[in-house]
């Protein structure tokens, strides 16, 4: 079997106002990609040096399959790109962050105003003994200062474990744990339709499993003030307050880590992935400048939260490299009402604008009525992420949001990647339904089982055959699980998606390949929620599988066994959801739950999962086992 199949592929395209290519910062796509290939050193060479960096490096690039270093020596600080090198400029002054709560209420920081408060608490952390190399975990609702905190710790050469608000206090003890954290970071409460999400609450419970954290810093935000722990928690103004104001920027090599994040495996833990400073830098710089084409008088909006990796490449580090104004709002898109978003995009003149399908297919159920309330002429460029953006969904984000007007860049890529791979390049004829093509700066193919190209029409598995610049470095103590993204397809990075090209060379993704869900864009392991199941009372064994849904892209589906003497009902259900909730936060939460009394295996007792998803869509068993490995 080579785990190819055939796919009909629609044929429609939008031409964007050819303005829009006259004037991008990539005008020639094919160009570019031309370029790239002739010499892909040179290549990125040139936008490395479009950052300031302490030192020069020896070698662009040292590719020793699996493992690759960028700009080999170079000296660098992250920061100094995003902040320091712009309190010299024009963009003193510029606001770099607009922030919007869910009451309206706002708040802007120039340039300046984050530096020098990036700077404090950069110096408050070092109070705390934080030093370069230690791991710091930042749970924080989606405020100026969760972008502080990790700019802070980029700035004194910690590294940062962002973990997602969302989850719950056995994800984030996990988490803290595996990357062996020091200090917490986190707040009382974070705010969700109108209500206090416990923060510090929750991040207590997670905080007796874990002996690894000295010291917790707390934001206070809600009135009155909640008392602190004084043996361990430490107030967050106190904190910044006390501290030096001037924190020059650590000289980090381009390989020190810059970062971990979490992301589902497709088998037990969550995997730590690593990202490195100089790589990662030129990485979500170019394309964050490129893939959105900014300019200095854009307003960039970017809804996701730092706690994924579409926040911190491009929330934070992308688009403060670049030197734009950033818009974050604490919240969700339906609340109070559904207009949220256009209204924020009316009142700041925001004009490019990224979010994820599954919120597009949400504002499309609401109704048009919503979007039409409200001035939208600033936007100029869309973007999507996270999921496959259905040609339904494409159009309808193209005409009621754009008003027809703005190209949309559908953007691929992955926590591992680090920054975009696949898009089409603003000012490119865009294809409803497909990503695009791959940046000029990546090399990537749709190939069998065993690495080889498949035609043009034909499924097969999504990979990226040469090494680029953000690529991950490894998986945090797990090396070995590292080296399977490079070992799986002979020669190549692979994705773990599936995807089709069409003859013209554009990239439809078809979904994952493996035992990943991805639920509102958020891809979550079957194997965390299994074990946060089974490790209920009542339950003896699970399984978990993605249902597609219309809004969701898919949601959680789970087969459950019970332990004997245990039966099953309304209540027991609910019962299921609050504990995978308690432990893993909301979006691991089942949809769906069903109790059967065997659960399908294989002879050596794994659970045959696509049996079951074979079962639940109606197809036949073998038509799966060419989809998933
Ligand atoms: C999926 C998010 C289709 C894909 C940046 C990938 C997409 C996984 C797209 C990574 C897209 C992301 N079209 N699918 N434009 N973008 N995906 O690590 O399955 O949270 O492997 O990174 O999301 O999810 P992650």
């Amino acid at each position: 079997m080579t785990g190819t199949f055939a796919v009909k592929l629609e044929e429609k395209r939008y031409l964007p106002d050819p303005r829009f290519k006259a004037t991008a910062w990539t005008p020639d796509y094919t160009r570019a990609y031309q370029e790239f290939m002739r010499d892909p050193d040179a290549f990125w060479d040139r936008i490395a040096r479009e950052l300031v960096w302490f030192g020069p490096w020896d070698r662009v690039r040292e590719w020793n399959h699996p493992y690759a270093k960028w700009f080999v020596n170079g000296k660098m600080n992250i920061t100094y790109n995003c902040l320091d090198r712009h309190v010299t400029s024009e963009r003193k002054d510029k606001p770099a962050l607009v922030w919007r709560g869910e009451g309206g209420e706002e708040r802007r920081l120039t340039y300046d105003g984050l530096y020098r408060e990036v700077m404090r608490f950069a110096n408050g952390l070092k109070s705390l003994g934080v030093g370069k190399g230690d791991r710091v975990c930042i749970y924080m609702p989606l405020v100026p200062e969760q972008v502080v905190a990790m700019l802070a710790c980029a700035r004194i050469g910690a590294v940062h474990s962002v973990v997602f608000g969302g989850f719950g206090a056995g994800a984030l003890a996990m988490r803290i744990n595996d990357a062996e954290a020091k200090v917490l970071i986190t707040a009382d409460v974070g705010y969700r339709r109108g209500k206090a999400v416990p923060l510090r609450e929750i991040a207590k419970e997670a905080l007796t499993h874990t002996p690894c954290v000295e010291k917790v810093v707390v934001l206070r935000r809600g009135t009155p003030a909640v008392d602190l722990d004084p043996a361990r928690e430490v107030d967050y103004a106190d904190l910044c307050r006390e501290a030096d104001p001037d924190c020059p920027a650590e000289t980090m090599d381009a390989e020190d880590p810059l970062f971990i994040l979490y992301t589902s495996g497709s088998t037990g833990a969550p995997k730590g992935i690593v990202h490195s400073c100089g790589g990662y830098a030129v990485g979500t710089y170019y394309t964050a400048r490129h893939d959105f084409d900014i300019k200095e008088a854009d307003i960039f909006w970017c809804t996701a939260d730092p706690g994924w990796i579409t926040g911190h490449s491009y929330v934070v580090y992308g688009p403060l490299m670049v030197g734009t104004t950033v818009v974050i709002a604490e919240g969700t898109p339906d609340y109070p009402d559904p207009g949220v978003y256009w209204h924020l995009v009316q009142d700041l003149g925001v004009t490019i604008f990224y979010t994820a399908p599954t919120a597009i297919r949400m504002f499309m159920r609401y109704g048009d009525e919503w979007p039409a309330k409200y001035d939208l002429s600033t936007l100029r460029v869309l973007g999507s992420v996270g999921e496959p953006l259905n040609p339904e969904a494409f159009e309808w984000y193209y005409h009621h949001i754009g008003g027809g007007r703005c190209p949309v860049v559908d953007t691929w890529w992955q926590t591992e990647t680090g920054m975009h791979i696949i898009t089409t390049m603003i000012g490119e004829a865009m294809k409803p339904g497909f990503a695009g093509k791959p940046i000029p700066g990546a090399v990537v193919d749709v190939v069998d089982r065993q690495g080889n190209p498949v035609p043009p029409g034909t499924g097969g598995f999504l990979v990226i055959r040469e090494p680029w610049p953000a690529m991950l470095r490894t998986v945090y103590r797990n090396d070995e699980r590292y080296r399977t993204y490079w070992e799986t397809i002979p020669g190549c990075y692979t994705a773990g998606d599936l995807a089709v090209k069409d003859k013209e060379g554009y990239i439809m993704i078809l979904g994952r390949a493996d035992d990943l869900i991805i639920v509102a864009g958020h891809n979550i392991g079957t194997a965390e929620v299994e074990s946060a199941l089974v490790s209920h009372d009542a339950v003896a064994e699970a399984a978990v599988i993605g249902k597609p849904d219309p809004l969701k892209g898919n949601v959680i589906k789970a087969f459950v066994t019970l332990r004997v003497g245990v039966s099953p009902g309304d209540g027991l259900s609910a019962e299921l959801a609050r504990h995978v909730r308690k432990s893993l936060g909301p979006v691991a939460v089942p949809a769906e739950i069903e109790y059967v009394d065997r659960l399908p295996k294989t002879r050596s007792g794994k659970i045959m999962r696509r049996v079951l998803k074979a079962r639940e869509l109606g197809i036949d068993p073998g038509d799966i086992s060419t989809l998933e490995e």
